[in-house]
C-alpha cells in the first residue's frame, strides 16, 4: 500500500514543528511508519541549498533566482526522498512544501501563482500532498514566540518586515479557501496539546485506527 504525504504549512512560528512532532508520534504508536521531513532542505543536496538560501552569499538573491533555488531543492527532495518514501508505504510528513513557495514567492514576493505551479510542475511533476495543514497563528503571539526563539538571529526570509509576512498570512488564506479538499486551516493558538487535537480531528479519516 502507498503511503500518504501530509504537509504542515503557515507563516514562522505557527508552531508547525511541534504538530509535526506530535503527529508523528501518535501515527508511530498505530504502527504506521513514518518519515519526517522539512523543507528547504530534507536530502544533502537540498540542504545545501537551504544554506544559500536562508544565508546568501553577497547581497542576496533576486525573486526570480529565490523562487528557482526553492524549487530545485523541492524537485531533489521529491524525487531522492519523498517518492520512495511513499512508494514503500511510508507516510511522510513535511515541515512546508510548495504551497510555502506559492504564499512566500508567489504571494508576497510578487511572482504569483501561475509561475511558482509552472515551477513545481516541471521540477516536481507536480506532486501534491493528500492533506496540507495550515496552522494560523495570530500575529502578536507568533512575534512573542519568536523573539523568545530567534532572538535578533532570524534569516533572510524570517527577517523581512511586518507587511511581507502579513501577506504571506493572507496568501496561505487564500490559498487554503480556494481549494478545501486539500487544505485544513487549523487554528494554531493556544496550547500545543489542544492544537495537536485539532490536527488529529482534521486528519481523522486518514488514519489507520490501529495496523
Ligand atoms: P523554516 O526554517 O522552516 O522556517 P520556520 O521554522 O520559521 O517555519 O523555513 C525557512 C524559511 O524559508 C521560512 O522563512 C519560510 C521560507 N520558505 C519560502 O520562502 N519558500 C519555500 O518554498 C519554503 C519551503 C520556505
Amino acid at each position: 500500500m502507498k503511503g500518504r504525504f501530509i504537509a504542515f504549512e503557515g507563516g514562522e512560528g505557527a508552531g508547525k514543528s511541534t504538530q509535526v512532532r506530535l503527529l508523528a508520534d501518535v501515527l508511530r504508536t498505530r504502527g504506521v511508519e513514518v518519515d519526517v521531513t522539512r523543507e528547504p532542505g530534507g536530502t544533502p543536496g537540498a540542504e545545501a541549498i537551504r544554506s544559500l538560501l536562508l544565508d546568501p552569499p553577497g547581497k542576496g538573491w533576486g525573486a526570480k533566482a529565490e523562487a528557482l533555488l526553492f524549487a530545485a531543492a523541492r524537485a531533489d527532495h521529491v524525487a531522492e526522498r519523498i517518492r520512495p518514501a511513499i512508494a514503500a508505504g511510508t507516510w511522510v510528513i513535511c515541515d512546508r512544501f510548495v504551497d510555502s513557495s506559492r504564499a512566500y514567492q508567489g504571494g508576497a514576493g510578487g511572482l504569483g501563482d501561475e509561475a511558482i505551479t509552472a515551477l513545481h510542475a516541471f521540477g516536481s511533476d507536480n506532486l501534491r500532498p493528500d492533506l496540507t495543514i495550515l496552522l494560523e497563528a495570530d500575529e502578536d503571539k507568533v512575534s512573542r514566540r519568536l523573539a523568545e526563539r530567534d532572538g535578533e538571529a532570524s534569516d533572510a526570509i524570517g527577517g523581512r518586515g511586518p507587511e511581507y509576512h502579513r501577506e504571506v498570512a493572507a496568501s496561505f488564506r487564500r490559498l487554503a479557501e480556494a481549494d478545501p479538499e486539500v487544505f485544513a486551516i487549523i487554528d494554531g493558538n493556544g496550547d500545543p496539546n489542544e492544537v495537536h487535537s485539532r490536527v488529529l480531528k482534521a486528519i481523522a479519516s486518514l488514519i489507520p485506527e490501529s495496523t
